[in-house]
């Protein structure tokens, strides 16, 4: 151990790891529908000294002195998550979605209170009432999903579960979702049943930011995000609402489920809000929405069967089950032919969810890659071939060294070395 601090060297077993991520990120199609890449202010952010920082409670009401500075930090990415949303209220603290949606319950509901949230098989979030969660052993969890004829939310569901069990908390979104929600029928079945509506924005917040998508916050008593999926922020959470929750989501998220904040992240949540400010982050999504419609058509036009027919998100959710092969088979064949995706339940499946029938694939990185429609076709064909050829490995070989050959035309963090 070095005397001096400074003069830590880089251990070399991480460095490999780390040098061996960044080529991973360079080499292969990310179609995660939950990933993006973030730009290189925000990755610089990420690792600032605001790491070293303690700041637990808010500005101006800490518990640690040395304070100024991230009460300034945490007061300007406020600020702008309320401009970017125009919400009433923000809370940047969340660690990750998860716990942005355990302070929304803990600010407005008792262990033991009814939450009506989307079915994981229907493509809701674990977070949503499910019982491995805590959402579904702290709460009592009961859960609305799609139609089988539309695969479109079945509002009438969500109104009668509403009337019949009168939960404290109605819960909107979803992770694999491919439509727009209506809030609006939402907030009608909320109103009947005397409940609050949260919105889960995690998947769809940066459409909602474009104004590309109907922002929850207008029918919402709280809106949770994440802040680094179509958002392109660091890992992390975000909590808006009106002013009336706000001291209750406050203190949901400190003391109630978090400690200490953190503040390298906080910061790197402004830079990412900052540049979603700027009129450019508009082309970013329209881009996105026309990449990802063109997946689809390329996909369909190929006998694949989209849930729900189509998307008008940022992602689509393909049923391979009249192909005959497994979710998971087509995740392990894609990323054998350099292209990561996730396996993902289709609804009504009756597949395990660790193997399931569906594949989810998203355009919001390979978008911010630089990504055009013409280049999406490109990339459907190599979906396309891989899924025709899930047990020939040297076929998915030759397709990879493909990939990485078109890849080399959309330079990846240039000049950055993990
Ligand atoms: C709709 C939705 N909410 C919440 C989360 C949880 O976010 P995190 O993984 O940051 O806890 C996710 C994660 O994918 C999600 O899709």
């Amino acid at each position: 151990m070095p005397a001096d601090h400074n003069e830590h060297h880089l251990d070399p077993r991480l460095e490999a790891v780390l040098k061996k991520e960044i080529s991973r990120q360079r080499d292969k199609l990310e179609m995660i529908a939950s990933e993006n890449f973030v730009s290189p202010q925000v990755l610089r952010i990420a690792a600032s000294v605001f790491t070293n920082k303690y700041a637990e409670g808010y500005p101006e009401m800490r518990y640690y002195g040395g304070c100024e500075y991230a009460d300034e930090l945490e007061q300007l990415t406020r600020h702008r998550a309320r401009k970017l949303f125009s919400a009433e209220h923000a809370n940047v603290q969340p660690h990750c979605g998860s716990t942005a949606n355990m302070a929304a319950y803990l600010a407005l509901a008792k262990p033991g209170d009814t939450i009506l949230g989307m079915s994981l098989s229907h493509g809701g979030h674990l977070t949503h009432g499910a019982s491995p969660s805590f959402s579904g052993r702290f709460y009592n969890g009961v859960s609305y999903g799609v139609r089988e004829d539309t695969e479109l939310i079945d509002y009438d569901q969500v109104m009668a579960l509403a009337d019949e069990h009168r939960p404290r908390i109605i819960v909107a979104g979803a992770s694999s979702y491919p439509r727009i929600v209506d809030f609006e029928k939402f907030r009608l079945a909320a109103d009947r049943a005397g409940a609050y509506l949260v919105v889960d924005m995690a998947h769809f917040a940066g459409l909602v930011a474009a104004g590309l998508y109907p922002s929850p916050l207008p029918h919402s008593d709280i809106v949770t995000s994440t802040t680094h999926k179509t958002l392109r922020g660091p890992r992390g959470g975000l909590i808006l609402s009106k002013q009336l929750h706000a001291k209750a989501v406050d203190e949901a998220v400190f003391p109630g489920v978090q400690g200490g904040p953190l503040m390298h992240i906080i910061a790197a949540k402004a830079q990412a809000l900052a540049e979603a400010l700027e009129p450019d982050f508009i082309d970013y999504q329209r881009q996105i929405l026309k990449n990802t419609a063109r997946l689809a058509t390329h996909l369909m036009d190929a006998g694949y069967r989209l849930v729900s027919g189509g998307t008008d998100t940022h992602l689509v959710l393909v049923d391979l089950r009249p192909k005959g092969i497994s979710g998971q088979a087509a995740e392990t064949a894609l990323g054998k032919a350099g292209i990561t995706a996730n396996k993902n339940v289709v609804p009504f499946d009756k597949t395990r969810h660790q193997v399931t029938s569906g594949l989810r694939l998203g355009t919001a990185a390979l978008t911010t890659r630089g990504l055009v429609e013409s280049d999406i076709d490109q990339v459907a064909d190599f979906v396309v071939s891989a899924l025709r050829s899930v047990s020939d490995d040297q076929a998915l070989a030759r397709i990879f060294d493909m990939v990485r050959a078109f890849l080399a035309r959309f330079p990846l963090y240039p000049g950055i070395d993990f």
